[in-house]
Formats: structure tokens, sequence, C-alpha cells
């Protein structure tokens, strides 16, 4: 089977085996991303209904000053770290503010994708002709744990755009807890966080009225057609979000429209759907300012300055080990 020699499809087509042989069905999020999903997330930052990036742009443009002088707190000299950089558009708003307040600092962007890493790289070095640039791409936490005695500077580890949604709580804080097991004392993490906001704005983010969030879940199960050589007809599922105000948790299902079955030759199964079964796609995570300051705290951590835009729509909190 042509598919089966990558470790990374071994490891995604164990995932989808796990996640569909589930009670309720499910499909991770992180698997979203290849060559069409990353372009219709591009997409997805653009819409009107998609307030998250325009929210966090605008607040580290209006707050640059702030959030730089709370960055180096006095030292001269800082390590900027990036986890998951995408495009670099917010970060680019910070990068420039630092060079232009003179301050020493290299910049790391840290992905798994070894393109994703070269071609910020790329782009920055055009931008920024001073700027230092150190890639790594791979595991965040063999990184970080590597850089860990590297320079003595401070580090400051970028985690923006609400990526931290993507887990629930129990993730959140495993994923924390790593973090703060391979940072210095004196080293920060800059956080992006959605606050909770009236529940019609959030639902109308994940299902805008053009359908591009709805491909961009149906787009899962085409990657599952093409990589892992299954058989899903992707017009008999129907993209369907909602938001629970109590949980402050946004999550979006693929909705099976008829009784069929689908058969994943990668992993050599069948899989039956109800008429209306749900398969669980995605977690949104909504917090409240309470919320993450529980996070921080069970997490090892204690909150440093948090910075929300006018509007109390979005959070860059930022956080130094207890
Ligand atoms: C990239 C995780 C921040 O949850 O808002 C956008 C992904 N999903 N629309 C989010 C996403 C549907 C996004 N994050």
């Amino acid at each position: 089977m042509k598919t089966s020699t990558s470790p990374e499809l071994t490891t995604f087509a164990e995932d989808v085996l796990r996640g569909l042989s589930s009670t309720p069905k499910q499909l991770s999020s992180k698997y979203f991303y290849d060559d069409e999903g990353s372009r219709l997330f591009q997409e997805i930052m653009k819409l009107p209904e998609y307030y998250l990036t325009r929210a966090e742009y605008k607040l580290l443009t209006e707050q640059s000053e702030v959030i730089g002088n709370a960055f180096t707190d006095g030292a001269d000299a800082i390590d900027l770290i990036e986890l998951g950089a995408g495009d670099g558009t917010k970060t680019a708003v910070l990068i420039e503010h630092l060079l232009g307040q003179k301050i020493d600092f290299t910049y790391s962007p840290i992905d798994i994708s070894k393109e994703a890493c070269d071609a910020l790289s790329e782009k920055f070095s055009v931008k920024f002709p001073g700027l230092k640039i150190e890639p790594h791409h791979g595991d965040y936490f063999t990184i970080l744990d590597s850089l860990r005695n590297g320079t003595g500077r401070r580090k400051v580890i970028l985690f923006l755009g609400s990526n931290i949604g993507n887990f629930n709580r129990e993730q959140a804080v495993d994923f924390f807890r790593r973090l703060r097991a391979v940072m210095n004392t004196g080293d920060r993490i800059f956080i992006g966080f959605d606050m909770q906001k009236d529940p019609r704005v959030i639902v109308r983010a994940y299902d805008d009225a053009s359908g591009v969030t709805a491909a961009f879940n149906l787009n899962l199960l085409r990657r599952i057609n093409r990589e892992l050589e299954a058989d899903f007809v992707v017009e008999n599922f129907s993209h369907y979000a909602q938001y629970r105000p109590v949980e402050c948790a946004a999550r979006s299902f693929l909705i099976s429209l008829k009784k069929q079955t689908v058969h994943i030759s990668a992993v050599n199964r069948s899989f039956e759907f109800e008429q209306w079964e749900p398969i669980f796609m995605e977690i949104s995570q909504k917090y409240t300012a309470a919320m993450i300051e529980e996070l921080a705290a069970a997490s090892g951590f204690e909150i440093t300055e948090t910075f929300l835009d006018r509007e109390n729509f979005y959070c860059d909190s930022l956080w130094q080990p207890k």
C-alpha cells in the first residue's frame, strides 16, 4: 500500500481509525492544515465574521509599546520564540516595534513543517533586513529543551492566534505544564485567548455565510479520501457549528445526511454512519479572565500582565513561571 511508508501518515491513519471507531465519532482538527486546508484558513482569517485575527492584530498594533516593555522588562536583549508562526502578520507588528526600539533580539519561529518555517524566515529576512532569524522545525518541546541552556537571555515564547482554543481544558493544562518544564524561571510565554462574548457573534465566526468554514471542515474528508484511500462522499455530510455559553466552547461537527458506509483502504476498514450522526471535528475554546487565571495557576504559572482590546473580544496574556 503506497500510503503506509511515511511515519506521519501512519499516525494520521491511526488517529483517523481511533477517531472513527469512538463514540461519538471524531476527527482531529490538527489535520485540517494540508495545502488546501491552510489556504482555506487564510480565507477564514479574511471573513467579515471571523473577528479573531483582526482583534488580535489591532490589539498588538495599538499596545505594542506596553507589550514590548513587558517582554524586555528592563533586559536589553531577549530571544523571541514563536510556536506555530503561521503567516507572521501579527508577529511582524511586534518585531517592527522591537527593532524600532533598538532592542537586541533574535527571532526563532518553531513549526513542525519545514516549509512553513522556511517560508516565514524568507519573508521576514526580506521585510526586516537587520533581523536575526533562527528557524527550527520539529516538535516544540524537543526544540525548546535543546535551546534551554543556550544564550542565557530571557526567552519570550509567543503562542498567538487563539491556537490554544483547539485544546480542551485537560489538553491545555498538559500543554502548559510541558512548556513550563522546558522554560527557565526568567522566561515568559505570551498567549492569545479568544474571550467569552455574545454567543451569536461566536457562532457566526464558525458558521460564516459564504461557507468557507464548512469547506475547511469538509476538506479533512477529502484529505482522508486522498491520503488514506477512502471513499467519503463529501456532499453527504453537512457542517454544523454550535456554541455552549456555560462551557465557553464553540464546537463544530460534520453531520451525516443519510445512513451510509465509508471504506478507508489504508486502515482496511468500513465505518457505518447513521442518518444525522455527527463527527465531532473541532473545539474552539473561549475564555473568561477567571478561566485564564485558573489555567495559569493549574499549569505552574502566574500572570505577569494581560492585554485586552477595547471591546474585550480578545486577550493576549503574558505569563511567568511560578
Ligand atoms: C486556528 C484554532 C485559532 O479555532 O478559531 C477557524 C481554527 N476553525 N475557523 C479557531 C478555525 C474554524 C482557529 N484556530
